[in-house]
Formats: structure tokens, C-alpha cells, sequence
């Protein structure tokens, strides 16, 4: 394990070895619903430009961790940056979202879809993983993060956000060699940029898959699940003597948990419709679990807050493994406060819950 982390909580956990409290994060803790990140966004000018500037994209991953007791940091950039340096051209619209100025419309965009180098049209992530690295000092590890293939597909196709996935669904079905040819160049990509987050010092990495659960059960399989196992197969699990574990979030994949469990993956994401206790005792032998409050809770106040964190707490119950996060991304209406209340009650009440481990 890495003696070197001041805080290595989260990855003790990953290994299901003994703890003092659950661990807990955010997605999308460097966000919005802070003062300090709108204003460090202000500063940059647009998304994109804080997203390529190094020390800006340092400042507001560290933001979130000079208010809270966080147990890690993520990386503050898109999974868009892929598709973007694949020369799409991201950009993105106030109260619309991300959108592409050259989405792909044909086999032969896909086929002229260059492979990005980490170092070269990238290399505005890797400086700023290096420099939070740096600025971090140990305190807590650093998550990298990609998006998986099939969701970053979607943005590529639809060329932004989608409600129904029209198109990239009708390739799906009538030209699946098109999609399959486009997924294997997106999963190469993302193996290389990860492993090149990994050089530049993430101590483990988080895959997106955040619209696999729109996909039948078999579709799933080959379009979603077949191509992060692609690039789990790719990447370099140990780093400077350290194990590099991966963390698998497929939302609405209730259905497939096992499936994902038998990856090789390291830890499971759930979103917050799963019962946590339940997926536990079918998977918690294999991997950790991270979750799952509906984001949602922290728009209540401090006692509905605190008793849904019981809650969960409860349904997992004793012993580690279990990485408490919230189901998907904390929104940009949270009064930072709850967010604050939320990640202290993750940490009082689950102290009973590691007693016989300490
Ligand atoms: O978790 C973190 O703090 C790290 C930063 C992070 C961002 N995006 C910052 C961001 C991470 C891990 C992501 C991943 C991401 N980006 C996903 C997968 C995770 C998920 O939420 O399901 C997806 C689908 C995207 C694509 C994307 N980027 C969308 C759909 C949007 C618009 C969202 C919105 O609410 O307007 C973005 C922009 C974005 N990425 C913002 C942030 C903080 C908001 C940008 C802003 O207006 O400042």
C-alpha cells in the first residue's frame, strides 16, 4: 500500500482492509454549487479554457478540499477532452450543455479520427495532474477519470447532450461495424490517456459510463461493458510499486452488476437506485462498492441529510469496502453548507460500523 499518503482511508477501503470511518467523496465535488469555483471560472473566461489551464483546473480541484474533510481528490476536467482533441471541437453552452462543432456523421469521419497523444494535445492534463500532485503532497490520493467508450460515443454522434440517443442508437442497429469500429479507437485512446494519467501521478482511476443504463441488456454487453473491459485490459494496474485500482460506474446498470463485478475491476459504482446492502451480498467478495445517495438528499436540510446517510450506512453495515459518494454528480443549486453537513455525517455515523477492525 502507499505509505505515503497522509490519508489512505480511500484505498485501504478499495482493499477491503480496515478502517476507522467510510471514506467519502463527491462526483463533481470542484463544481458549480461553490462561490469559489464560479469565480475561479470567471477567471478563465469559459469551461473549456479552465479546463486547459493548468493551474486554474489545480485551484478548483483543490477547492473543494480546503472546505471539506475529503478523503480524495478528483481531477477537475471533462471526459470530453478526448473527443475534443480528436479535433471535434467542444465547447460549452450556458443552460444547454456541451456541444460539438464537428460531430461524426460517417464511417469515413470515424475512420479519419486520429489517435491522441497524452503528451501532445493532452499535455494540458497531464500538467495539471502533476501539478495537483505536487500541491496535494500526500495529503489524500488523486482519482484520474475517463469516460467509457460507449458514452463518450454518444456526445460524439449526437454532438451534445440527447434525450432519446436517436442517432447514435440507429448506428447501433444498422451499421453496428461503424459503432464498433468507432468504440475500439475511443477505447484505445482512453487506455493510453489514463495510463498517462497514471505516469503523471493519479493514484487510481474512475471510468464514466454515465449513459450505459439507456442500452438493452445485450447491446450493454457488447457496445459498453466489452469496451471498458478493452481498456481494463490495457491499462498498467501497478505504479511505482503500487497497485492502480480502477473504479467501473455504469448509472442505471442495476442489472448488471455482477457482470461489471467480473471485469477485474476494483470497485463498483452504484447509483443511488440500488439498494446497497442487497448488491453487497452479491458482489461485496469481489470488489468494493461506491455510493449511492440520490444527490437530491442534499437539497433537504441537516436531519433529512444525517438520516439518509444512516441509512445507507446501516444497509451496508459492518467492515470496510464500502466508498460513500452520492449516486451521481452533486447539482449547481446545493447549498455548499449541506454538502458539508452530508460529508461530516458520512464520518461520525459510520464509526460504529468499524469498531471490530481497529
Ligand atoms: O467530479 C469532479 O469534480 C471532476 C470534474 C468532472 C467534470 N465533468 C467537471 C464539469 C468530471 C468527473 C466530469 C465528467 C463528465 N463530464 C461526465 C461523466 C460524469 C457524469 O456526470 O455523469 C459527463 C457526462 C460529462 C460531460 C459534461 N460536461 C456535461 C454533460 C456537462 C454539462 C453539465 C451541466 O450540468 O451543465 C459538462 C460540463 C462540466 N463538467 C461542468 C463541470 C464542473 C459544469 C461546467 C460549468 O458550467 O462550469
Amino acid at each position: 500500500m502507499p505509505s505515503n499518503l497522509k490519508n489512505d482511508r480511500l484505498l485501504k477501503t478499495i482493499q477491503r482492509q480496515p478502517v476507522d470511518m467510510t471514506p467519502v467523496w463527491m462526483m463533481r465535488q470542484a463544481g458549480r454549487y461553490l462561490p469559489e469555483y464560479r469565480a475561479t471560472r470567471e477567471k478563465a473566461g469559459d469551461f473549456v479554457t479552465l479546463c486547459q489551464t493548468p493551474e486554474l483546473a489545480c485551484e478548483v480541484t483543490l477547492q473543494p478540499l480546503e472546505r471539506y474533510p475529503l478523503d480524495a481528490a478528483i481531477l477537475f476536467s471533462d471526459i470530453l477532452t478526448i473527443p475534443d482533441a480528436m479535433g471535434l471541437g467542444l465547447k460549452l453552452i450556458e443552460s444547454v450543455g456541451p456541444k460539438f462543432d464537428k460531430p461524426i456523421t460517417s464511417v469515413s469521419d470515424i475512420k479519419a479520427l486520429p489517435m491522441p497523444d497524452p503528451e501532445d494535445e493532452l499535455a494540458y492534463v497531464m500538467d495539471a495532474v502533476r501539478l495537483i500532485h505536487r500541491e496535494l503532497n500526500g495529503e489524500v490520493p488523486l482519482i484520474g477519470f475517463a469516460g467509457s467508450p460507449w458514452t463518450l460515443a454518444t456526445y460524439m454522434i449526437e454532438g451534445g447532450s440527447s434525450k432519446d440517443f436517436g442517432k447514435v442508437k440507429k448506428m447501433l442497429y444498422q451499421e453496428p461495424e461503424s459503432l464498433h469500429l468507432l468504440l475500439d479507437h475511443v477505447a484505445n485512446a482512453v487506455g493510453l490517456y489514463l495510463n498517462a494519467q497514471i505516469h503523471a501521478g493519479v493514484q487510481l482511476v474512475m471510468i464514466f459510463d454515465t449513459w450505459g443504463g439507456v442500452l438493452s441488456t445485450p447491446a450493454y454487453h457488447d457496445f459498453s461493458l466489452s469496451y471498458m473491459k478493452q481498456i481494463l485490459d490495457n491499462l498498467e494496474r501497478e505504479h511505482e510499486g503500487n497497485r492502480i485500482p480502477v473504479i467501473l460506474f455504469t448509472k442505471g446498470a442495476g442489472l448488471w452488476l455482477e457482470d461489471i463485478a467480473e471485469t477485474g475491476c476494483d470497485v463498483v459504482g452504484l447509483d443511488w437506485c440500488q439498494n446497497i446492502g442487497k448488491v453487497r451480498n452479491k458482489i461485496g467478495n469481489k470488489v468494493a462498492l461506491q455510493g449511492n445517495m440520490d444527490p437530491a438528499v442534499l437539497k433537504a436540510g441537516p436531519d433529512a441529510i444525517r438520516n439518509e446517510v444512516k441509512s445507507i450506512l446501516e444497509n451496508y453495515g459492518d467492515g470496510p469496502g464500502h466508498i460513500f459518494n452520492l449516486g451521481h454528480g452533486i447539482t449547481p443549486d446545493i447549498d455548499p453548507e449541506h454538502a458539508g453537513i452530508f460529508i461530516d455525517a458520512v464520518h461520525e455515523l459510520s464509526k460504529p460500523y468499524h469498531k471490530n477492525n481497529q
